[in-house]
């Protein structure tokens, strides 16, 4: 890279005053990855250990009798944030068991084909072709090829891929490997056009982007899900469903309860016994968003330093940008093409993770693109500048010539 604009050359300013402080993270960690489980703040954690204890002192009244009236003020809160009415929400547990409940509930023919992009996240992949392989059906990967100069491309070229028999098609608001932003209006639309339906697989939106779940129905999408566990601070265990208000009775969640045939709201809100105070908390961490840091000047902080870190990070590896610098394509991760020399030395992308996190304490996911290694950052606000370049640093250190480093454990895919 030789140039970048102004609005990537330097970073943003912290929101507050040591925003650190804020969360229980380790303070020997540079803690890159708050994509993949989000944090959440201890005033967060407080208000939800606040609700534990409430439950456990009358636990009958509190979750036999008060369950959906408890409910209530989550759902206004989740709906306003996501655009929606109230009872268009619907709780689970996280992202992949909403696409489970609403690809399930989905019957395929012989022939028909279930379409991702080939950015789309692991998980999914696999729901997609275990539902596939049931109903004697196909899944389809459609390969986008990166870089990519700006959405219309990214649009362009997942639709004229798509197959005949296209019967269903996931498409990511925020790719996990790539972070990148899909056009997904424009997706929704041609998908529709060709008959297929549409699941809006948005569990980084919520918090990172603006998410407007009435604009993607009126395109005709079946249904949409966002993490609340990840940029919105909610303790772990919160997703939203919203679906399409002509499909809501056919959609029934992947733990068929009680209240089957009592209509989405009470279907998704009674999954079996759980800990529901991550969805009780959701009012609490909204608006500890909005008190603590202002919600327009927390994404915006996000994005800026998301962007600055992408153009720092290519520069500082000489690697060509998989999006436009300017940030157009990010929300607030980015992905960057690790240098290439990691390879004579480490033998994974998962050896790569572990040797950042034991050597560097540096905490950071790296996934196999085709040839390549895509590390992805993430930024909030307790991210500081200087941890980029750590990273940045860190990465040069082990590409340089040396011997080849010993593989130690395994992680879960994140
Ligand atoms: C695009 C995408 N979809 C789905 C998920 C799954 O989220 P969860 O583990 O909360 O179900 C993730 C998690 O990172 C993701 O990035």
């Amino acid at each position: 890279m030789t140039h970048h604009d102004s609005s990537t050359a330097t970073p943003p300013a912290p929101l507050i005053d040591a925003p650190e402080r804020l969360w229980g993270l380790d303070p020997e960690l540079t803690f890159l990855n708050h994509g993949s489980f989000g944090a959440v703040p201890l005033a967060v954690l407080e208000a939800q250990s606040e609700w534990r204890r409430k439950l456990e002192r009358d636990p009958i009244e509190m979750i036999a009798r008060r369950m959906s009236e408890l409910l209530e003020p989550p759902r206004w809160s989740a709906a306003e944030l996501i655009g929606c009415a109230p009872e268009a929400v619907g709780f689970t547990a996280n992202a992949t068991g909403a696409i489970n409940a609403v690809v399930r509930s989905m019957q395929f023919k012989p022939g028909d084909r279930l379409v991702a992009p080939n950015h789309v996240y692991n998980a999914i992949r696999q729901t997609l072709r275990w539902v596939a392989e049931r109903d004697g059906a196909e899944y389809v990967e459609i390969e986008l090829p990166l870089p990519v100069a700006n959405a219309d491309e990214l649009a362009d070229t997942f639709v004229d891929a798509l197959p005949d028999r296209t019967r269903l098609c996931v498409i990511d608001e925020i790719s996990s490997p790539t972070a990148i932003r899909f056009p997904i209006h424009r997706i929704i639309k041609a998908c529709r056009e060709l008959g297929a339906e549409v699941i809006v697989d948005g569990a980084h939106a919520p918090g990172m982007i603006d998410v407007d779940v009435t604009s993607q129905e009126a395109l005709g999408a079946l249904a949409w899900t966002g993490n609340f566990h990840k940029w919105c601070f909610v303790p772990k265990g919160c997703a939203v469903l919203h679906v399409h208000r002509d499909h809501r009775n056919s959609i029934h969640p992947s733990t068929i309860s009680h209240f089957l045939g009592e209509g989405f709201q009470r279907e998704f809100e009674w999954q079996g016994t759980i800990d529901f105070t991550p969805w009780l908390t959701v009012p609490s961490a909204l608006a500890y968003i909005e008190e603590t840091f202002g919600w327009d000047r927390l994404r915006t902080h996000n994005h800026d330093l998301a962007t600055w870190a992408h153009a720092h990070l290519c520069e500082r590896w000489g690697a060509a940008p998989l999006t436009p610098l300017d940030g157009s394509l990010l929300g607030s991760m980015a992905s960057v093409v690790a240098p290439p020399d990691l390879k004579s030395r480490l033998d994974s992308t998962e050896h790569l993770q572990h040797v950042l996190y034991d050597q560097f304490r540096i905490e950071t996911p790296v996934h196999e693109w085709g040839d390549d290694w895509l590390i992805r950052v993430s930024a909030q606000a307790y991210n500081r500048p200087e941890q980029y370049g750590q990273l940045a640093d860190a990465v040069l250190e082990l590409a340089r010539k040396g011997p080849s480093i010993p593989t130690r454990r395994r992680v879960n895919p994140i």
